[in-house]
């Protein structure tokens, strides 16, 4: 008898150790296997009561038939005199049967008469304890469905390497909450706003974009206002780099004039933009960094106002007709406020890609994610210091998402600029054959047409 206890112990000590085991060494097939069955029949057992206690179901008038008249109904409530009846009972929106991901599982759920999808979004917060995870999120690609999206845990903790980008102005960066690659495409997306307070994680996510972007056959220029501390480092991967004022004019009036020059060249060609160009003709793309976007438009003295307004000017033109001339920009800012001026809110509305990383102010969220969703802010506040590298981003295909960059140390991105810098065309390369013109209404007007936001695969 005893030895058959000490069999059965000694069994259950090897199979825990062995799950423990398991679960440590391979967790996905252990969640695969073994997790996700049991968590995706709790999900469906327990659906009713999750559901009421949320506040996701509705009264509805059933026909209620009980064989002995006289029994109390499952409700408690109502006493049954009749054997056929009316009662209201509570139902539960239809759930799918939940899905595996890499982080968590989602499920799809039809939405009961009157109910749209913020409803849920609302109550994500009490899902995510009932179900005791870390965060569900909530989509709707199909009209009446909802898809709920639940992650175990926060995937962000730890982030691990950096992988290579091999197309080109397409880098990942980082990695969205969703498990999935945190892509920057500035062919997908043209123009990016990166803000955060100091100490959030701006410069890495750049740092990351710099390293991503050095191999690649692109001109990189800068725009750091801040005494160049933070770009003159890498240096040797940019083509340009403007660290005071005077320089920053320049900088931008030959950035007009290189426009101005490629959108001369696409008409001759007859394109709409340098992707329908033959390749042999196409110009270098051209990735405009600038760190502390605000810098750009802070008035020192009354002497600089005149320089400020052309400033704010050029950076728009550059914003307006970047896309199709393969000029990108990326703004990073501590601060991104309407009371730097109306150049900013306009630049603003041309930046559809929008980066939140921690923020001080609500003023900054609100000018960067405000336009999305009242639930991205929400997200953006409680992003915690002690996360640096944790952002809310939008862009690419509309949604918003919580993200954390790679961890990309200084040295590394200057490693890589030091060991690509031969691949950096000097600013006088990519200039090549401009010839100052004025850039008229009716350009702005040709060019601006809505064909030319779609691209040439
Ligand atoms: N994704 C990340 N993962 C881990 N640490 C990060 C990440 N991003 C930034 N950090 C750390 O946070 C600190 C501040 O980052 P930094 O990019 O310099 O912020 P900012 O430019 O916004 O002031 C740095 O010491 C950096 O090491
Ligand atoms: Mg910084």
């Amino acid at each position: 008898m005893s030895d058959h206890l000490l069999l059965t112990l000694g069994v259950l000590a090897a199979s825990a150790a062995g799950l423990w085991a398991w679960r440590r060494w391979h967790y996905p097939s252990f969640w695969l296997c073994l997790r996700y069955p049991m968590t995706a029949i709790t999900i469906r057992l327990t659906w009713r009561k999750v559901a009421l206690g949320c506040g996701l179901t509705k009264k509805r008038q059933r026909f209620w038939f009980t064989t002995v008249p006289g029994l109390i109904s499952s409700t408690g409530l109502v006493r049954v005199k009749r054997r056929l009846q009316r009662v209201a009972v509570d139902t539960k929106p239809w759930m799918w049967l939940p899905m595996p991901t890499r982080h968590g599982w989602r499920v799809t759920i039809r939405l009961l008469e009157g109910q749209i999808p913020e409803d849920y979004a609302q109550v994500a917060e009490r899902l995510a304890h009932s179900w005791r995870v870390h965060a569900v999120r909530v989509s709707s690609k199909k009209r009446g469905r909802v898809t709920l999206a639940a992650t175990i845990r926060d995937p962000l903790v730890r982030i691990d390497q950096l992988p290579v980008s091999t197309e080109l102005l397409k880098v990942t960066v980082g990695r969205l909450e969703t498990g999935s690659p945190w892509v920057i495409d500035f062919r997908t997306v043209p123009h990016w706003l990166n803000a955060g307070a100091t100490q959030s994680g701006k410069s890495n996510l750049a740092n990351a974009l710099i390293i991503g972007l050095s191999p690649q056959p692109v001109a990189m220029v800068g725009f750091d206002l801040k005494g160049g501390v933070e770009f003159t480092p890498y240096e040797p991967r940019l083509s340009a780099l403007a660290t005071s004022r005077a320089e920053c004019v320049n900088l931008l009036d030959d950035l007009v004039s290189l426009m101005v020059d490629r959108m001369a060249a696409c008409r001759t060609a007859g394109a709409r933009n340098i992707w329908q160009l033959p390749d042999t003709r196409r110009p270098v793309p051209v990735v405009v960094l600038v760190d502390e976007l605000a810098e750009l438009y802070l008035m020192a003295d009354k002497s600089e106002k005149d320089e400020i307004a052309k400033t704010s000017t050029a950076l728009l033109r550059v914003a307006q007709l970047g896309r199709a001339f393969g000029i990108y920009l990326f703004c990073c800012g501590q601060r991104i406020g309407s009371d730097l001026g109306p150049g900013v809110t306009a630049l603003r509305a041309q930046c559809s890609g929008r980066i939140c990383h921690r923020v001080n102010d609500p003023e900054t969220a609100t000018m960067t994610l405000g336009d999305l969703d009242p639930a991205a802010l929400v997200s953006a506040r409680a992003i915690a210091s002690e996360t640096p590298g944790v952002a809310i981003v939008a862009g690419q295909d509309g949604q918003w998402y919580r993200a954390r960059s790679f961890y990309v140390s200084e040295q590394a991105a200057e490693v890589a600029t030091r060991t690509y810098a031969g691949l950096t065309p000097s600013w006088a390369e990519v200039m090549a054959g401009t010839h100052c013109a004025e850039l008229s209404d009716a350009d702005l007007a040709e060019f601006l047409a809505p064909e030319t936001a779609v691209l040439e695969g």
